[in-house]
């Protein structure tokens, strides 16, 4: 398997942090300006992609604040130079062709740096409480799959005409079309079987919720071996770091974070009653204590620097090109990354105010 460079991300904070909401290191903050601030920071100090995940509703505190995805993915496009954009996207929510106008929309605004990630839903009462049908599991998947097909028609500049269970489309072409490559890049998270089957045949990216290395090349040995056309599928992974100088101090913060974790526990009962029980990805999380989302440190980064950097290499080999990253308290840890984490990956560091001031000029393709 030819592996690209590795690339670094993190996750916007949507809806505030990830590991435990009532951290006196980290007061709730889903603002604008502080998603904001974040992902420009990110870009200045050299980082990769961003991820906004859509929610319209707080899925874990459902009184508190939430980012709308697609608006805020595109103030971010206009905001930015270098990063990868990337935006969630449930399929009910939106009818295809208005969703791959919106997407055409930013990969112009970005100048070919927007990227969409198709997830296919949890979260019950996001759905039911709006009158918005919620299909049983698999129907999700055959309804997403049905509108990934016209959307990643419809990005790619060609005119659609389709007839199908879902959607009847004539003759529609969206222009203009990227600026600059064949499309928009299209992730998706999602471990269940019609999820996988769905990202080896239509999408280019597979994220991975964070877990451990064995398991990770499982699932990688499973995609890979499936039949698809065009380029080979590459791979994303979730995963909360916390890297310190020795393994340790990284140990106590990760006990400090559960403790505080635990103060959540009553908001996360509530949330696994709105869960639909059949989504596989809440299996993997079951097989283990962690903090953070979406597996969280389950992926194991948490350590010395060395020991975080040597971690991330074994993914990288193992065929993860791009970590989506989770920190908390999430500024001075995504600092504390870009200057000591950054350099033992082969990269500068640029976590010190004087090395932001210069971030690396690249772009992605
Ligand atoms: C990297 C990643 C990001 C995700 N982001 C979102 C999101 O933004 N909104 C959401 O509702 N679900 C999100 N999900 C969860 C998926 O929607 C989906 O519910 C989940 O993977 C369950 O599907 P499964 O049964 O195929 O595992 C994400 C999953 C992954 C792996």
């Amino acid at each position: 398997m030819s592996i690209s460079p590795l690339r670094i991300g993190v996750w916007a904070p949507v809806h505030g942090p990830r590991a435990a909401w009532q951290d006196p290191a980290e007061p709730f903050d889903a603002s604008w300006p502080h998603n904001r601030d974040t992902v420009l920071e990110a870009e200045a100090l050299g980082y990769d992609a961003t991820l906004v995940a859509q929610h319209t509703v707080n899925p874990h505190l459902p009184e508190k604040d939430q980012i709308e995805a697609w608006t805020a993915a595109a103030a971010l496009a206009a905001l930015t130079r270098r990063i990868e954009i990337i935006a969630a996207i449930k399929p009910y929510l939106y009818h295809p062709v208005v969703l791959a106008k919106m997407a055409l929309q930013i990969e112009n605004i970005s100048n070919g740096r927007f990227a969409f990630n198709l997830v296919n839903a949890w979260n019950r009462a996001e759905f039911e409480k709006a009158g918005i049908p919620f299909g049983a599991h698999d129907a999700r998947y055959a309804y997403g799959r049905e509108w990934l097909g016209v959307v990643e028609r419809l990005v790619s500049g060609e005119s659609v005409t389709h007839a199908g269970e879902s959607f009847r489309i004539s003759d529609y072409k969206l222009s203009p079309a990227s600026p600059v490559r064949a499309r928009p890049r299209i992730y998706l998270g999602g471990e269940s079987e019609p999820a996988r089957a769905l990202a080896a045949d239509l999408s280019d990216v597979f994220f991975i919720n964070g877990q451990p290395l064995e398991d990770v090349k499982a699932m990688i040995a499973d995609l890979a071996a499936r039949p698809r056309r065009g380029a080979p599928l590459a791979y994303g992974l979730a995963a909360f770091v916390i890297a310190r100088e020795t393994q340790q101090e990284a140990e106590d913060e990760y006990h400090r974070l559960l403790a505080l974790a635990a103060k959540d526990a009553p908001a996360k009962q509530e949330q696994a009653a709105r869960t639909d029980p059949n989504v596989v990805m809440i299996r993997t999380f079951a097989k283990s204590v962690r903090v953070g989302t979406n597996g969280g440190t389950a992926a194991g980064l948490v350590g010395s620097y060395d020991q975080v950097a040597e971690r991330m290499q074994a993914f990288h080999r193992a065929g993860i090109e791009l970590f989506m990253l989770q920190f908390q308290p999430l500024r001075s840890e995504l600092r504390r990354f870009a200057e000591h984490v950054f350099p033992r990956l082969g990269r500068p560091a640029t976590g010190t105010p004087a090395a932001v001031a210069s971030p690396r000029a690249t772009r992605i393709g």
